[in-house]
């Protein structure tokens, strides 16, 4: 027994050791980035729209219907101080309950999805109804993610909170919009991060063509890219990993559909 026991001990020690290396580097000793989750901090948290979460379709990041585009019910806006205009868009988080007799024991936290923007409301004081005024860190949280952290009729809970990486199936989604002459792309199905820094596209007759941030988790590029093939290269706002998706879009692309790639962040 105490012999096995050792030599379980010593391979589980050499597979540690092995994907440690793996994760550090590849063969080219590159180090990718990967996003990690931050530290724990104070906010707070109230709830928008009823327990089926229609409410919170759409939003102010453009992911438009959330459960046909993979981000489901348990979604949040943030206060402008969190949604750092829109470059928030697709972040995750761990929201905890914290300190209020409202919160359920039983559960220790909920995973939201940034989707949308609470703006500020002047006209109400920042301590009374004017939550996501500036500076403070709020999240207006669909119902039924609210739902599982306190009950409800709290109306306003502190919560804790930090950024976890976002866990997506599958890789990066291009959604188009626009024009002829203005391509206007809404990343979907982020990874890692989940937020996005800047963007280029590459026609098969252009170099890359660096886009701008639009609003939301769109972004764009006043260029002709009809008739060709269309790849991607994105940088990671929070882990600066940058990643290609080549050949996402055929020569006979489309405004109005989405396009799947097969990369995301880590
Ligand atoms: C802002 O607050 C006022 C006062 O409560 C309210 O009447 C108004 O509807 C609010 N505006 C928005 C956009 O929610």
């Amino acid at each position: 027994m105490a012999s096995f026991l050792r030599s379980f001990g010593f391979s589980y020690l050499l597979v540690v050791l092995i994907l440690a290396i793996a994760e550090k580097s590849n063969a080219s000793g590159y180090t990718r980035p990967i996003f990690r989750s931050g530290a724990w901090q104070l906010a707070h948290a109230t709830f928008y729209g009823d327990q089926s979460a229609s409410e919170t379709m759409g939003g102010a990041c453009g992911y438009g219907n959330l459960r046909i585009n993979g981000y489901g019910t348990d979604t949040a806006a943030l206060s402008s101080m969190l949604f750092n205009g829109g470059y928030a868009c697709g972040t995750c988080y761990q929201i905890k309950c914290h300190d209020s007799p409202h919160c359920y024991t039983y559960v220790s936290f909920t995973t939201v999805t940034a989707t949308n923007l609470c703006p500020p409301n002047w006209s109400q004081d920042s301590n009374n109804g004017g939550w996501c005024n500036p500076p403070r860190a709020h999240f207006d949280m669909s119902k039924p993610a609210f739902m599982k952290i306190a009950d409800w009729k709290a109306g306003i809970i502190p919560v804790i909170y930090r950024r976890v990486p976002c866990v997506k199936a599958g890789g990066l989604r291009f959604a188009f919009q626009g024009n002829g002459y203005w391509l206007l792309v809404y990343v979907l199905n982020v990874a890692g991060g989940g937020d996005i820094a800047n963007m280029w596209v590459k026609g098969t007759r252009t170099g890359w063509i660096s886009m701008s941030h639009n609003w939301g988790a769109s972004y764009q590029a006043f260029a002709t890219l009809g008739g060709q093939a269309l790849s991607f290269k994105l940088t990671s706002y929070s882990s600066k990993e940058t990643i290609f998706a080549y050949n996402v879009a055929p020569p006979n692309w489309n405004v109005g559909l989405t396009y799947s790639s097969d990369v995301n962040f880590h």
